[in-house]
């Protein structure tokens, strides 16, 4: 079963992505594609609607994107952006200008004259505008629809072609109905049922991964993160047995974690998970380790050794299970910029396993979207909403070489931190936090005794995607909590530093 979609057409816009987001929360599925796909492959993809995002050119620049008039002969509905809307003046033979000023912001806007997309919106409301150029004529057989005090052609379009242009964006929280007129394009225009939702999903899943497995076998990588974990499951409801999963233990994980992932995934839910034990051999090849690159090189190809022992015990495989989400998709298609960190992922997996061919479930899916996903299929908060953490774990949050002690150390500090901000109430507004062990130690007294120990520091951010992130500004009652209980339970720390640096400068991972 095909489920209806909407085609979100990209050219540039820093929002891009929250448009799609927008309109999959709205029940509706979308793809982000390049504005310049061809009109045959757009008529092949049959969307019941259309929408051009914005974009950071002038539609007169040379090198501006452009659209082929044709697009507007399919008989599908079509919903310009700010400019995308600019562009459906320009293309259709409307007028577009140099505004005076630039316009950035809240504004307000009136509906001077009623239209499907204005149903339920009052006739004044908030927009956020941010733009150059504007409408200033539309073009023929179209109608002005609202306007802000600065901008004549706020809104935009005509009825019967069902096409129809907004200035503004439509997607960011700043526009009070913004997600009402989104939705009123998707159903009253578009015609849209609403079939995207996380059940739908899960029942196509199955049943396509059901029909191309048959009885043959699969494997995956577990990491303990959401994405793989959320993948597994998803085809081992879809093939059960035939799926047998490896879960590396490098011994740099965070303190439970190996034994929250067997008790979910193979006592709870009867998974066939093999836990490779390797935390010694880890250990031995981190001894002198102490450069952060070296350290995810070394983390790197001795997981893919593991993996690949393991992956040889089972014998060949049809199938190998990614977590790849759509974010990812969208990202590899894009250029390349300064390596910061190489990323350690089990991307590199499909080298060293013999297998034929690639399962990604979660291909199509944002973020949120495996999270409800995790959840619908039945997995515990504690994986659904697990926050994200480097494939290197602890390894790269202690400073210099990884010892078994700083282990250990590290990780009943980061225990504690985690514990209390759960408590805090604060577990889902911070999008990471964790505690690093610093190659500092300075003196302290405790109980009349000099000491001399190790400084831990706590960090913590709030992020939407990690590539920008701000110190999370945590109580002090709950720091000072935190700071009490680590020097009391912890053996070796007696100083606790709370890192208050935004990334940029800084990273969210120390090292
Ligand atoms: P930074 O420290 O670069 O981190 O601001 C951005 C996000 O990426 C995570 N991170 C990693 N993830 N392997 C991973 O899989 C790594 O080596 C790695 N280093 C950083 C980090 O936790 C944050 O979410």
């Amino acid at each position: 079963m095909q489920h209806e979609r909407v085609l979100v057409l990209d050219f540039g816009g820093q929002y891009n992505q929250l448009i799609a987001r927008r309109v999959r929360d709205l029940k509706v599925y979308c793809d982000l594609k390049p504005c310049d796909m061809t009109i045959e492959k757009i008529r092949e993809y049959a969307p019941i609607g259309i929408i051009f995002t914005g974009g950071p050119n002038s539609v007169y620049d040379a090198d501006s994107p452009h659209i082929d008039r044709a697009i507007f002969s399919l008989g599908i509905p079509v919903l310009g952006i700010c400019y995308g809307c600019q562009l459906i003046a320009y293309t259709l033979g409307g007028k577009v200008e140099h505004a005076k000023a630039s316009e950035y912001g809240k504004r307000t806007f009136s509906f001077g004259e009623a239209s499907p997309l204005s149903e339920g919106i009052p006739e004044t409301s908030v927009c956020w505008m941010s733009h150059t150029d504007h409408v200033t004529a539309v073009p023929e057989g179209f109608r002005v629809l609202a306007s802000t005090e600065s901008c004549p052609v706020a809104v935009f379009g005509s009825e019967e072609r069902k096409i129809y242009g907004v200035q503004f964006h439509p997607e960011v929280v700043h526009s009070e109905y913004g997600n009402a007129l989104l939705k009123n394009f998707l159903y009253r225009v578009c015609g849209a049922s609403g079939d995207w939702t996380m059940k739908n999903y899960v029942a196509e899943q199955v049943a396509g991964i059901r029909e191309r497995v048959g009885n043959k076998k699969v494997l995956c990588a577990m990491s303990g993160g959401v994405d793989s974990a959320v993948a597994a499951t998803l085809v081992h409801r879809a093939v059960g047995d035939n799926l047998t999963c490896v879960f590396v233990d490098h011994g740099l994980h965070r303190k439970n974690e190996p034994e929250e992932v067997m008790s979910v995934f193979r006592d709870g839910l009867g998974m066939n998970l093999i836990k490779a034990d390797a935390q010694e051999l880890f250990l031995e090849k981190l001894a002198k380790v102490s450069e952060p690159e070296q350290k995810r090189k070394v983390i790197g190809a001795e997981f893919i050794n593991v993996f690949e022992k393991e992956a040889k015990k089972i014998g060949a495989v049809d199938f190998l299970v990614q977590g790849t989400i759509y974010p990812d998709v969208i990202e590899s298609g894009k250029g390349k910029s300064a390596v910061i960190k190489s990323h350690h992922n089990v991307g590199g997996l499909p080298s060293v396993v013999d297998f034929k061919e690639i399962i990604e479930p979660l291909r199509d899916l944002f973020k949120d979207e495996v999270r409800r996903l995790g959840t619908e299929l039945g997995l515990p908060d504690s994986v659904v909403w697990r926050q994200p953490c480097p494939g290197p774990a602890l390894a790269i949050r202690i400073m210099g070489e990884v010892t078994r002690e700083k282990l250990e150390t590290l990780r009943e500090a980061d225990f504690i931190f985690r514990e209390e901000i759960a408590k805090a109430g604060l577990d889902k507004e911070i999008w990471q936090y964790f505690a690093v062990m610093t190659d500092c130690r300075t003196v302290g007294v405790q109980g009349d005794f000099r000491t001399y120990e190790n400084v831990i520091a706590l960090r913590a951010v709030t992020s939407v995607d990690a590539m920008t992130a701000d110190w999370a500004h945590i109580p002090f009652a709950v720091l000072e909590t935190v700071s009490n209980r680590i020097t009391n339970e912890v053996p070796h720390a007696n100083r606790i530093v709370y890192d208050i640096t935004s990334k940029p400068p800084a990273t969210i991972e120390w090292e």
